[in-house]
């Protein structure tokens, strides 16, 4: 039976990619106290414990303005980690699924990033996922070990994400102000969840990704929003299917009125039309994706 260690195993997206396990995986899910990234010095010794024939790098330090003041611990979760375990696999085989993010891009574009655009964060977390797809391509690019999965804006039924934090938002204020010149596409974690799958399943069946290249794909829902717009939908969402009485008022805001400690690029929508060929899926609408998650979140409280 093939063996799939999961890092990060209480995250939002490590939950989904539990709950979607597909058959014939025997899944080893790990979350920060039993897998630590931040001890790279253990990374090795646990590996050869574990002896994973896929690893899906779910474990990360996500929070983007926090990152800005810990530029040192986020770099060795996210980054030297993942150089540690893409040494591992070199050496002992098997494949890494690491998960990167929109935030490698400054935003200065105004059409949809492809995946072989230049890269260039704007903040220590985006830097940080740039220097794990370095040290990906770098160790694992010829050998047909590792894969790149960028996607953006990620938003499930548990955990901390922007749905749950403008549900909690719509119940307890009248109006609230929202961030209308950054956009990008929200991404449901259970299609997210369902791309990685996928890409695994093919590597396994097909060895489809051989052709001596690191495999970057880009996996959002499908459609374009900014914050604002995502603002509205969980309030009409959430007020139709019964989890809220009302909305709350949305004000538009700009990004110079709502200032954070990380910049954000203001463009970030990622062009998945490769990589839903590639992985033969076709995603979904990101309002759907939207609305499956919210009655997720009122099945969870019944
Ligand atoms: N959230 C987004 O909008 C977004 C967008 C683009 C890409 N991504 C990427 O998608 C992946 C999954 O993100 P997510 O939204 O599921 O994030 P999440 O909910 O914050 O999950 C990340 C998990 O990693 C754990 N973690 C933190 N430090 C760790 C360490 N030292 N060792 C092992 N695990 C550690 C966290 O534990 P604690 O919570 O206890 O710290 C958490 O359980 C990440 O690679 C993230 O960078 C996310």
């Amino acid at each position: 039976m093939i063996k799939v260690l999961l890092t990060g195993s209480q995250g939002q997206l490590g939950f989904s990619i539990k709950k979607l396990k597909p058959k014939g995986i025997q899944l080893v899910s790990l979350d920060k106290d039993q897998f630590d990234l931040s001890k790279i010095a253990n990374i090795k010794n646990n590996l050869e414990d574990i002896k994973p024939d896929f690893i899906i790098n779910c474990g990360a330090y996500t929070n983007v303005d926090m990152a800005e003041n810990e530029k040192e611990n986020v770099m060795n979760i996210n980054a030297n980690s993942v150089k540690e375990i893409a040494l591992y696999l070199k050496k002992h085989g098997g494949n890494l699924i690491q998960i990167s993010t929109d935030y490698v891009f400054d935003g200065l574009s105004s059409k949809a990033y492809k995946v072989n655009d230049k890269i260039c964060p704007l903040n220590q977390y985006g830097l940080s996922k740039a220097k794990s797809e370095k040290f990906i391509g770098e160790i694992l690019g010829k050998t047909n070990q590792g894969m790149v999965i960028r996607t953006s804006w990620l938003m499930g039924s548990i955990g901390k994400n922007f749905l749950l934090t403008m549900i909690k938002l719509h119940q307890s204020k009248k109006e609230i102000n929202v961030v209308s010149d950054q956009i990008s596409c929200p991404t449901s974690t259970k299609t997210l969840a369902e791309a990685c799958w996928k890409a695994l399943k093919l590597k396994l069946e097909r060895n489809i990704y051989k052709d001596n290249f690191m495999p970057i794909l880009h996996w959002c829902d499908n459609g374009i929003a900014s914050w604002y717009d995502i603002a509205i939908a969980i309030g009409e969402i959430s007020t139709k299917n019964g989890l809220l009485n009302s909305p709350a008022f949305i004000n538009p805001v700009k990004s110079e009125n709502y200032p954070t400690k990380a910049k954000r690029p203001r463009f970030s929508l990622l062009d998945c039309n490769s990589s839903r060929d590639f992985l033969g899926l076709k995603g979904e609408y990101w309002r759907e994706s939207l609305e499956v998650s919210i009655n997720s979140i009122i099945k969870n409280k019944k």
